[in-house]
């Protein structure tokens, strides 16, 4: 009989001597610590071997979302940096972004409002490029103060002086109340977003600060024309926390049973979809950013993937965390996130989405 041509297969050919040798004897001194138990294994996932090639690297579908088209499904979740940290750690986000079509929320801007001073801290457009999302942010309490004092339009002038596509306003109530020099909300939120959605000829976004949001928040948000909503959930930084352990008087132990109410960002996913059924798809905002405690690209496949809305997700802390060490550290961090959520695409399925 014939043999059949044997296609180019590099490795079983091209393999340096002794190199499958090592690599037997590395399996067998590894074998009994690579043992996984069954609870450890994640049951989020339906893995199925058989019905894709190994990704080609920059096989991620692109996505629209903010009117722009990502590479990576990935947010730069708002962060302010300490005075000397702000400009080195948004540079080096931004350039991420850039390099790897991911877009941004930059931290608070309040600073910015009436003064040009901190302005090289968070002007990263022309890092970030044209073609990708750029957010400013600022919390409901200053919007609040703004609206009141018909200072709206100092608004429009920090979001062209930054060149950002449009504002994220962060709805923060238990953060300003831990916080000893917090602000007082004189309005309720929802009624000072309806108001500058009144006046916004800008697109806006709002979002937790790391506690997430109850169903009866979420679904008055998705009710709003805004041009996504960002869960900014429990699970990870927990800014009420933060600010508790910042306190030094007698209040931080009576408050500390509070840092424990939220939301996690699954949660949050599952109402979504029990909102949009409920109002049949008639939702003014169509787009998430899921974020709040994501460890890793898992996560973030498994919530993105669950989501009957275009979504992205968002990271902060771990984002900070490799930011700091460094722009290669950063880079490293990324392309094997990518690489892993490019494998998640080929391998694996939902769980709860096949109903098994
Ligand atoms: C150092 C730091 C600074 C932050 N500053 C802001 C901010 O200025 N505005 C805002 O909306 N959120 C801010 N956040 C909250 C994040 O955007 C995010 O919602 C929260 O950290 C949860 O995400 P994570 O679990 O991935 O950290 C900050 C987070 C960190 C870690």
């Amino acid at each position: 009989m014939k043999k059949a041509e044997s296609p180019s297969v590099g490795p079983l050919v091209s393999e340096p001597p002794g190199m499958a040798e090592a690599r037997k004897a590395d399996h067998i001194e590894l074998a009994f610590q690579s043992q996984i138990h069954s609870g450890e294994l994640d049951s989020r996932f339906l893995y199925e071997p058989l019905f894709s090639a190994h990704p080609e690297h920059g096989s991620l579908p692109a996505i629209s979302f903010l009117q722009k088209t990502l590479r990576t499904p990935i947010w730069v979740s708002s962060m302010t940096g300490g005075a000397e940290w702000a400009q080195v750690i948004n540079t080096r986000l931004a350039k991420a972004c850039h390099q790897f079509g991911m877009g941004m929320g930059l931290g608070s801007c309040r600073s910015l409002l009436t003064s040009d001073e901190h302005l090289a801290d968070f002007a990263v457009r022309p890092l970030i490029g044209p073609d990708l999302p750029l957010y400013a942010n600022l919390g409901i309490a200053q919007l609040e103060s703004l609206i009141d004092g018909g200072d709206v339009h100092l608004i429009e002038s920090m979001l062209t002086r930054l060149d950002a596509d449009g504002l994220i306003i962060h709805v923060n109530p238990l953060q300003e109340w831990f916080q000893p020099e917090g602000d007082q909300f004189r309005q309720p939120p929802l009624r000072t977003i309806r108001r500058i959605l009144d006046q916004a000829t800008y697109p806006l976004i709002v979002k937790e600060v790391g506690q997430g949001m109850g169903y009866h928040s979420l679904k008055a948000l998705l009710q709003l024309p805004l041009a996504a909503v960002d869960l900014a959930a429990a699970g990870g930084t927990n800014f009420a926390r933060l600010e508790n352990l910042r306190r030094t008087d007698h209040l931080q132990e009576h408050w500390a049973p509070m840092v424990h109410v939220g939301h996690h960002a699954e949660e949050m996913v599952e109402w979504i979809r029990h909102i949009q059924q409920e109002k049949k798809g008639e939702l003014a905002c169509q787009q998430i950013i899921i974020s709040g405690g994501i460890r890793h690209f898992l996560d973030g496949y498994y919530l993105t993937e669950r989501c009957p809305m275009p979504a992205i997700y968002g990271q902060a802390s771990v984002l900070l965390k490799v930011a700091q060490q460094g722009e290669e550290a950063l880079q490293n961090y990324l392309e094997a996130q990518i690489r892993g959520l490019e494998m998640a695409h080929a391998y694996l399925r939902i769980r709860k989405e096949a109903g098994i």
